[in-house]
């Protein structure tokens, strides 16, 4: 699933030794692995072949502008959902004609400059949008193409906070007004200056089975086709992101069992597929690496406390999620064969592991079985290249870490570390 293995009792990234790295270039750091991000793009261009889709890599997941420049030397184009996703792929030499944008509540200067850039696809998520849409579209003498995020009311089995295609979440427009929105539209002015061709729906994300993709997919064709019979010309189906990474050893799905079930439905019907996967490319594909700076009894437990925390990886603190920790120098003994948390390893014992922010909610793991550790020893949180750097905050002015990128026996620096100037920059010359 990705190129970071233990070797003699260090935990290697490709070829690199992840604790030599940590000592280079500090911690806390993001350690990323290139081979990896191309594994599984190409898993997925590869798997999805017979329908040859564009695949918009989903820039929010983790959004260095040179793992976006990797990915678009692979061929990927990019799913935006802001002005400032926008900017980093004009930044990384990305393709505008190869985006497409989401996002319910899109700014008219964001709408203004992706019209300017001459962005592919706009995934419009309501009636006020796209009337706003054609507006601006009008202004600017710059047609659009767009499509309706419709929302197929089916469970994707998430978590209820990544839960996005049933009837009570904010996005898209229900499948029975997505026939009125077409036929409204069509009628109107607005279709002068864009063109409604597409659907687009996404249902959610860290989806482990193809059942959610099978049943919003068939409602999502059926209505393409009473579209196409009452007249509309649809073109275009985008059926977002959401496949799972592999958090816990056997829990992702590979890309091959995803297009066995989906890729049926939609050939054969005369439709450009888009696709916006995120965590499937990156989520396996990088680690957080922390120090741990003391280790501490208070009543009944056992704290490592580290260099990092929520403010790097929120994932724990916000959705409950598990991310396998273990050292990146464990020696022999300590090598386990999965990352689960149903194994207790001989010899360890249990920990809970936290960061310096002054809440109680900053925890990577509680009660988690680790070799015995001391200050200095350096812990990885593994599958953390998806939503972990990308929603790293400031918060109690600890500066962003580093991001590194290992490629075979290359390491580079893809992001220097954030410097106590940064946090106060923007704050400077304001005015008086
Ligand atoms: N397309 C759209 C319109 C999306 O909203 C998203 C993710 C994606 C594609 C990519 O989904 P993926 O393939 O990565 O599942 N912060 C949360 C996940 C939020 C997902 C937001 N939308 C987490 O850490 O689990």
């Amino acid at each position: 699933m990705d190129r970071f293995d233990y070797r003699e009792g260090r935990l290697y990234c490709e070829d690199l030794a992840a604790a030599d790295l940590a000592r280079r270039f500090g911690t806390p750091l993001y350690l990323y692995s290139a081979g990896t991000l191309r594994r599984h793009y190409r898993k997925l261009a590869s798997a999805f072949s017979a329908v040859e889709p564009l695949i918009c890599y989903s820039v929010k997941v983790c959004s260095n502008i040179h793992i976006l420049r990797l990915l678009k030397d692979e061929g990927s184009g990019f799913d935006i959902v802001s002005g400032g996703e926008l900017h980093r792929v004009l930044e990384a030499g990305g393709d505008p004609a190869q985006c497409c944008y989401a996002g319910v509540a899109k700014t008219d200067d964001e709408i203004r400059f992706a019209l300017d850039a001459g962005i592919l696809l706009w995934n419009v998520e309501s009636e006020a949008e796209l009337e706003n849409l054609a507006r601006l579209a009008r202004e600017t003498g710059r047609p659009a193409r767009a499509a309706l995020r419709v929302n197929p009311d089916v469970d994707p089995k998430t978590h209820r906070y990544i839960t996005t295609g049933k009837r009570e979440t904010k996005f898209g427009v229900d499948l029975e007004r997505a026939e009125r929105v077409f036929g409204d539209f069509a009628a109107s002015s607005g279709s002068k200056h864009v063109a409604l061709t597409g659907v687009q729906a996404h249902i959610g994300s860290q989806i482990t089975t193809v059942e959610p993709y099978v049943q919003a997919l068939e409602k999502i064709v059926a209505l393409i086709d009473r579209l196409r019979a009452a007249g509309h010309e649809i073109t275009t189906l985008d059926f977002g992101g959401g496949f799972g990474a592999d958090y816990e050893s056997g829990e992702a799905l590979e890309a091959r069992a995803f297009a066995a079930a989906i890729v049926p439905i939609l050939e054969g019907r005369r439709l450009k597929i888009i696709m916006e996967p995120g965590r499937f490319i990156a989520g396996n594909a990088g680690i957080l690496i922390t120090q741990v700076q003391y280790v501490k009894a208070g009543g009944d437990r056992t704290f490592l406390l580290c260099d990092s925390g929520m403010h790097h990886l929120i994932r724990p603190a916000l959705y409950g999620s598990y991310h396998h920790i273990w050292p990146l120098e464990p020696g022999e003994d300590f090598v386990p064969e999965q990352r689960t948390r149903d194994e207790v390893f001989p010899g360890t014992e249990a920990v809970d592991v936290v960061g310096p922010i002054c809440e109680s909610a900053d925890f990577f793991a509680k009660d988690r079985h680790l070799p015995p550790t001391a200050r200095g020893d350096y812990l990885a949180v593994f599958c953390a290249g998806a939503y972990g750097m990308s929603m790293a905050s400031e918060y109690n002015s600890f500066p962003r870490p580093a991001e590194v990128l290992v490629d075979g026996s290359q390491a580079r620096l893809i992001r220097r570390r954030g410097t106590y100037d940064d946090l106060v920059a923007p704050e400077r010359d304001v005015g008086d």
